[in-house]
């Protein structure tokens, strides 16, 4: 179950180097792209070439190797870390495992102080390692956890990508859709195409399709016909920012679905690891929410097709309340309401902080 290296991943260390599937060109081709340097890694980070908040944060836990692999000249790999830690946590706001790598990452290398350079880049890179591995073991549990919620011949809808593409490997809310369907319980997925830049119509349908799992894409103006016509038995959609409350930001437009689950007594769940909760936050109120280029709205693929300069606005993710989710699918186990409590036992249980304290 937990064997990592039969996992598809999007995220490689080969040859000493990083290697990233280039997300933007699928489904039409599959790209790797070579990160040599800090700079490529925080460009396909902020250009969506890798993406999804788990993904994001074990990118970053290797573009710390990959900067300090590239020591500028006089300078210590104290200077060079604080440079790149600063490059990759300036790149998208919102997912919190992004902080939660460059700061995890700080505390591995500050424990190797005194040790020669080779050794702490080495001791910088076996952690890289174990968060990647340890990303899709998390998500591995979460769709064992996750699948206890659905029964057989289930319809279920989603939003945005959130399988092996958005993770380390295996998925988040797309692996517990995996695990539910391995196990006889969704007959068939109805995938969001997800605009401005559709990560469903081209990211999920293109995993759903190596699984062999049924699904159809429609748009996102679509869910709340599909439910009312009772072709959604429930929704599960991933997270990039939980606060200690159980407000969860995800890809905009997933308010909307959830304001329309709740209309139509269809369950809503949020499936994410317990690295993705973050206890600084108390609410979503407090969530940063990025606003991308407004031609990624005006434009689909290159085309404009809005009068060229209309004005658009572009938030990246919005955020549902806790009072509209069902349950919280963790690595921990399924969270219920109320939140605030279930949260922070969870935390608790967990012997050690999984957020930075
Ligand atoms: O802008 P993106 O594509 O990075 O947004 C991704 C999402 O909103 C995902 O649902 C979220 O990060 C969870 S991924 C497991």
């Amino acid at each position: 179950m937990n064997d990592t290296a039969t996992v598809f991943s999007p995220i490689r260390w080969r040859d000493g180097g990083l290697k990233l599937l280039d997300q933007t060109r699928l489904p039409r081709e599959e790209t790797w792209l070579d990160c040599d340097r800090p700079e490529d890694v925080a460009a396909a980070i902020y250009r969506l070439s890798v993406r999804g908040a788990p993904a994001i944060g074990v990118t970053a836990a290797y573009g710390l190797v990959v900067g300090l692999n590239t020591l500028g000249e006089g300078q210590t790999l104290e200077e060079r870390f604080d440079e790149v830690a600063e490059l990759l946590g300036a790149t998208r706001p919102t997912a919190v495992n992004l902080r939660w790598a460059l700061e995890h990452g700080r505390k591995v290398f500050k424990r190797t102080e005194g040790l020669p350079d080779d050794k702490r880049i080495a001791a910088l890179l076996a952690w890289a390692h174990e968060t990647h591995a340890a990303d899709i073991a998390a998500n591995q549990k979460m769709g064992a956890h996750g699948a206890t919620l659905f029964a057989a011949g289930d319809k279920v809808l989603t939003h945005c990508n959130t399988g092996a593409l958005a993770t380390a490997g295996y998925g988040t809310a797309l692996g517990v859709i995996h695990a539910s369907h391995d196990e006889g319980k969704v007959s068939q997925v109805w995938v969001d195409e997800t605009r401005p830049l559709l990560q469903g119509a081209r990211l999920t349908a293109w995993e759903l399709e190596r699984l062999e799992i049924p699904y159809k894409v429609v748009t996102d103006s679509s869910c709340g016909a599909l439910m009312a016509r009772g072709l959604v038995d429930r929704v599960v959609v991933g997270a990039d920012r939980i606060a200690a409350n159980g407000d969860a930001a995800n890809k905009i437009g997933t308010y909307t679905v959830a304001v329309l689950a709740n209309r139509h007594n269809v369950p809503f769940y949020v499936a994410a690891p317990l690295s993705t909760i973050d206890l600084e936050t108390p609410t979503g109120n407090e969530i940063p929410i990025e606003e991308r280029s407004a031609d990624e709205v005006r434009e689909v693929f290159g085309t404009v097709v809005a009068p060229e300069n209309a004005p658009a606005a572009n938030f990246a993710f919005d955020v549902t309340p806790n009072e509209l989710i069902a349950a919280i699918i963790t690595d921990a186990g399924v969270l219920e309401p109320p939140y605030t409590e279930s949260i922070a036992r969870a935390f608790l249980e967990q012997g050690e902080p999984a957020a930075p304290s």
